[in-house]
């Protein structure tokens, strides 16, 4: 016997010390516990497979078991019971999907690239905004995955594609402010998911669900930086925001034409609000890029750009948006939604000569 007649008074102590020790870290995990499962679902994180990227499955693998009738008077919420993800998802571009071939396999998706569980009440709305110009070929594949990667999840989402028209420079983060004005008007979703139509999620276990405390960069690990990012306060690709962490940011900056670094204003936009960045884990968040570019690792010498957003913030992002609303088009498989976005203002003689200097 280990605690025999024998024990010293010291051993006793321990013994006590013992107890309180784990009846204190009983009620640690309790809290822990608790607070997370108010957060993100604590089902949607047990991962019951070894993440084995060798071992890839076909996103639409067993995707038509969700597609059985269900007697629609005893409908249950979805659960993990339900899910039927795989982990690792083949993803190539070999092949270009034809649109009629999307459609097909996927027949559940209503007009305006929208979804709903037939056999469950789905738990969370998604509305995936994609800033969008002339990448037809990209667009094909990422509908390709993209719809079956979400029923695979059980969510209730749409697909928005905010169209920027014109040739003007490109405007990415004033089009996901839009995409979340027009998309808010539509339906009081839970999540935001601002996605570049070149990334594809590797992993069906990538729930596109937000975090309840903070905003989320989901593309942690990108192929074509090594699976990686470009560098470490990145905060692009794809992310997740609720729809109170957007607005508590004020959006994103209207003003970034054609040049990056709104991503790093919008990283110092949620640290100034007293949040912090979530990234999911990188066995997790591995995207390929349909972009073509080629493979580098990490590159040294893109540094974040210099931003100004202390002083910005507040009076540029969804409290200045200004743009017109030039159509807006249900296609079977995403919400068309074309936008002018006006122009860059004439360039201060500063910018000039900072231009020439390049
Ligand atoms: C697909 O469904 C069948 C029948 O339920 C099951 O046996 C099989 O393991 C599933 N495949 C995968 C990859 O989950
Ligand atoms: C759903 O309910 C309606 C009316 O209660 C019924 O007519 C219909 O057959 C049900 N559908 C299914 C799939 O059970
Ligand atoms: C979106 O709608 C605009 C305006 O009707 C159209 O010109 C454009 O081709 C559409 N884009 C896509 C990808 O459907």
């Amino acid at each position: 016997m280990v605690f025999g007649r024998k024990m010293t008074r010291s051993q006793v102590e321990n013994r006590w010390f013992l107890v309180f020790l784990i009846i204190f870290q009983a009620i640690f995990i309790l809290i822990l516990y608790r607070g997370s499962t108010s957060v993100v679902p604590q089902d949607h994180l047990d991962i019951p497979r070894p993440l084995d990227y060798s071992k890839t499955e076909d996103v639409y693998t067993n995707l038509s078991l969700y597609i059985r009738g269900t007697d629609n008077t005893s409908m249950q919420d979805c659960t993990s019971q339900t899910l039927i993800n795989v982990g690792p998802l083949t993803i190539t571009f070999d092949m270009l999907p034809s649109e009629k071939n999307i459609i097909d396999k996927n027949p559940y998706v209503q007009l305006g690239g929208c979804y709903r569980p037939q056999h469950c009440v789905a738990r969370y709305g998604t509305a995936v905004i994609v800033p969008y110009r002339n990448r037809e070929k990209q667009l094909r594949h990422f509908l390709y995955y993209l719809h079956p990667f979400l029923q695979r999840q059980q969510l209730h989402y749409c697909i928005y594609l905010i169209h920027q028209a014109g040739s003007g420079p490109f405007n990415r983060a004033k089009l996901l402010n839009i995409g979340v004005r027009e998309a808010l008007k539509d339906e009081d979703w839970d999540c935001l998911l601002l996605h570049n139509v070149n990334l594809i999620p590797e992993n069906d276990y990538n729930f596109y669900i937000c975090d309840g405390k903070y905003p989320k960069l989901m593309a942690s690990a990108i192929d074509k930086f090594l699976y990686s990012v470009p560098y470490r306060s990145f905060f692009g690709g794809v992310t997740a925001f609720s729809p109170e962490h957007y607005l508590k940011i004020n959006g994103f900056p209207n003003t970034y034409w054609a040049r990056n670094g709104e991503d790093d204003d919008i990283a110092e936009r949620i640290q100034i609000a007293g949040m912090k960045i979530q990234r999911t884990p990188f066995s997790l968040g591995r995207y390929k890029s349909a972009d073509g570019k080629q493979v580098s690792g990490p590159r040294k010498d893109i540094k974040p750009a210099e931003v100004h957003t202390r002083k910005t913030w507040k009076d540029d992002g969804m409290n200045s948006l200004d743009f017109k609303l030039l159509a807006k088009e249900k296609h079977t498989l995403y919400m068309n939604i074309t936008v002018d976005v006006g122009a860059p203002p004439v360039q201060s003689s500063q910018d000039k000569r900072e231009g020439n200097k390049t």
